[in-house]
């Protein structure tokens, strides 16, 4: 029996339930039932609705076809396989076996088409995971990160597959712990599942990858613009006390000159590691500290993990008890697992009136002068227990409802980083909330910013910082970035230089280090190492306009910021691989050194012609080169017909109002580029103050033609003056801006 609904249809074919809707010409939603049960979504799907779509569906021959725009979809009546074709009918992709739905179990397995695989967010090992095993169950591993570490910190049940002729992506909205064979097992087929929860999936088609990931956040959401100053430099160590050393950090960074616009506290800031307290010897004096720390221009970043300690002179845990805010176990007594304060309660942030608590604590918290807060072990971490997490029986409440823990595992940290945004939007309600965490699942970027927990000081950790990222961005989260230098172990003066020249170009920049490890500051290793981290976070500082372009489009698309090569030459297979270089926007290609003693290294480059950033060398592309790479320079390249907006290097971004920005125009026939401006503080974006500018330019005969437009004008407070410089032209006879020659290139706004 086939039922049509306003979204879809729902075939019944007893046992089993199969309900398709057409979200999009491109986004199909699959839920395979034997149970009178509802679709659940989790907290990753952003929208309850869709706008309607257009689409039709006919019966013919034991077969039901659905049909798009764009796709055209068959489901075999019988065996209810399903098989997505484009318009020509050409086969996208293609169940290979029935469906399996047990309670303990659910998975879907589909035909292999010589796919490589990319996305899984935060895993180990290259970029291509064409061939692999992978499971999702938020995990603090704790032991070195390999090429063999199978579970990290974060979960995004979602991957791409591509091959010659097609692009998709499957995000599977299930949040128990979740499995991908992705052609270990076989060579015909790879399959997705899990150990319980529903088969729940999202087909996602695109023209290229970029489309597969804008659908896939037009699913799960995009990120908000974070505040401007989140994208400066930021410094942190397990831990900076007593206060006066905070102090003495921040103060050298100042009188060194080497920008930076955040500090981290970490957990010794606290009284027993107690949440929302200070500790009164060495924190003394705190709120005199932040404010020095403010006046100075820094902004202060607090770790509040999810542990709250289990004593009853301690205001947070007694409130907590009382008004039974605490995750509970299979007998409904209040769960007690040991984290850094020793025995804890962790709160159940699934529930609504958990997080109205919890935020109540965070606006209460970061009145004194704190900007953003770092949510820590909130997979949630549990120490000396052998699963590292809670026992998997635990109850949660959702919605009303009561759910395992083995459902809630994985959704945990979102929940936790939604409570902790609706806090500091309630004590601030017009500043951008900024947010750090460790674990996820899809969909964080919504709130938070990530990072990839405790990585190592070894260059083999620089190296996976790479891919690592650059499949978190594919997953729909483009704020990410690893502690530079590396967490544990300590760094040495080559290995900090190595990182930093690569880390700038990523889009959290962050330096961070574990208790007893070496000082792990960028003048840490003498003045060399001072020297050119100075250098690299000034590169970075000047081209703020270009990230915070690229954050925009984010925001807009869902595009990562830091992309692999493939993202922008797909059809170019060289690229399909390339797990140790990666573009920072479609402009800017960075391949860094990741190996000690290395002056040199191979890179590639893709099609047309590439300037390096630094001298301007002039490079064909569609080749590999060995391109030279003393300790002061990392290889950087710019693509041809490139526009690139910079400013001044500040020593922290609100420093001072920026009056002349710089576009930097780079030889080819024809360029095109959006500039974004806001106050890179406030929501009044959302309102319409922010600028958008297009900026475009042609080539010709010596004749360079630049057209510079207002798209929006609604902030009046964005730069005074563009001044715009001509990068490896020669032979340029004229330069004409908006229809007048003009000979100092520079434009005005009023
Ligand atoms: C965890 C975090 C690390 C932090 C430490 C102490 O190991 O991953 O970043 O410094 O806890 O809070």
């Amino acid at each position: 029996m086939i039922k049509r609904t306003a979204e879809g249809i729902i075939l019944f074919r007893k046992p089993k339930r199969l309900e398709i809707r057409v979200l999009t010409d491109k986004i199909v939603n699959v839920f395979i039932t034997d149970k009178e049960e509802k679709r659940k979504d989790t907290i990753a799907v952003e929208k309850k609705s869709y706008p309607s779509v257009n689409f039709e569906v006919k019966e013919e021959n034991g077969k039901l076809f659905i049909s798009t725009k764009s796709l055209d979809i068959e489901v075999d009546m019988e065996t209810l396989f399903i098989t997505f074709k484009d318009k020509k009918g050409n086969i996208i992709n293609e169940d290979y076996k029935e469906v399996v739905i047990e309670d303990s179990e659910v998975k879907c397995y589909k035909r292999l088409r010589e796919e490589h695989f990319y996305g899984f967010g935060e895993k180990a090992g290259y970029l291509d995971k064409k061939g692999e095993k992978l499971e999702m169950w938020n995990t603090d591993e704790f032991m070195t990160h390999n090429q063999t570490t199978k579970l990290l910190y974060e979960s995004y049940p979602f991957f791409i597959g591509m091959n010659k002729t097609h692009v998709y992506g499957i995000f599977f909205d299930n949040s128990f712990r979740s499995f991908f064979n992705m052609g270990e097992e076989s060579e015909e087929y790879y399959y997705f599942g899990a150990y319980g929860g529903q088969m729940n999936y999202y087909f996602i088609y695109g023209d290229d990858i970029k489309e597969v990931v804008e659908n896939y956040t037009y699913i799960t959401g995009r990120i908000e613009l974070p505040p401007l100053w989140a994208l400066g430099n930021q410094q942190s160590r397990y831990s900076y006390t007593p206060q006066e050393r905070v102090i003495e950090i921040a103060k050298t960074f100042r009188k060194k000159d080497i920008p930076c616009d955040v500090i981290y506290l970490d957990i010794d800031y606290m009284e027993g590691y107690r949440v929302f307290t200070w500790n009164k010897e060495t924190f003394k004096d705190y709120r005199k500290m932040l404010k020095e720390l403010n006046d100075m221009g820094f902004k202060v970043v607090t770790i509040v993990d999810p542990g709250v300690k289990r004593d009853y002179d301690y205001f947070v845990y007694r409130e907590g008890i009382e008004k039974d805010y605490f995750v509970k176990d299979k007998y409904g007594i209040t769960y007690v697992g040991k984290v850094w304060p020793g025995e804890a309660c962790f709160p159940d942030f699934l529930q609504e009136r958990v997080r109205n608590w919890w935020a109540e604590k965070i606006g209460n918290f970061i009145r004194d002068g704190i900007s953003g807060i770092w949510n820590d072990m909130n997979e949630p971490a549990v120490f000396e227990t052998p699963t590292k997490t809670m026992p998997e029986d635990n109850i949660h409440v959702l919605d009303g409802e009561r759910i395992t823990h083995r459902e809630a595992h994985n959704l945990y940290a979102n929940y936790m980083a939604l409570a902790t945004k609706e806090g500091l939007l309630r004590e601030r309600p017009n500043d951008r909330p900024f947010i750090l965490s460790r674990a996820a699942f899809a969909g964080i970027q919504r709130y938070a910013a990530i990072w990839t927990g405790d990585n190592r000081s070894i260059y083999e950790h620089l190296l996976m910082m790479m891919p690592m990222l650059m499949n978190i961005g594919l997953s729909g989260q483009p704020f990410a970035g690893a502690d530079v230098g590396g967490f544990e172990g300590d760094c040495n003066e080559e290995l900090f230089i190595r990182w930093i020249e690569a880390a700038v170009f990523t889009p959290f920049l962050r330096v961070h280090s574990a208790i007893g490890t070496k000082d792990q500051e960028p003048w840490s290793f003498g003045k060399r190492a001072e020297d050119i981290s100075r250098k690299f976070i000034k590169i970075r500082y000047e081209l703020l306009p270009y990230i915070y372009d690229l954050f925009y489009e984010a925001y807009r698309k869902g595009y990562p910021i830091m992309r692999p090569l493939v993202f922008e030459y797909q059809k170019d297979e060289n690229t399909h691989n390339i797990y140790d270089e990666f573009m920072l926007g479609e402009n800017l290609l960075v391949a860094p050194v990741y190996l000690p003693s290395k002056e040199r290294r191979e890179v590639y480059l893709p099609e047309g012609i590439w300037y390096d950033y630094f001298n301007g060398d002039v490079y064909e592309g569609g080749k590999y080169y060995l391109v030279d790479a003393p300790i002061d320079k990392i290889p950087v390249f710019v693509k041809e017909g490139a526009i690139l907006v910079k400013q001044k290097p500040l020593s922290y971004i609100e420093e001072e109002e920026i009056e002349e920005k710089i576009v930097e125009i780079y030889n080819g026939e024809k360029g095109k580029y959006l500039h974004y401006e806001d106050d890179g503080k406030t929501l009044n974006y959302k309102k319409g103050n922010y600028n958008l500018f297009n900026i475009e330019f042609d080539y010709h005969e010596g004749e360079v033609n630049i057209k510079f437009e207002k798209l929006h004008f609604g902030y009046k407070g964005g730069a005074k003056k563009y001044r715009f410089v001509l990068k490896n032209f020669n032979g340029v006879r004229r330069v004409i801006v908006n229809g007048r020659e003009v000979e100092n290139y520079e434009i005005y706004i009023s």
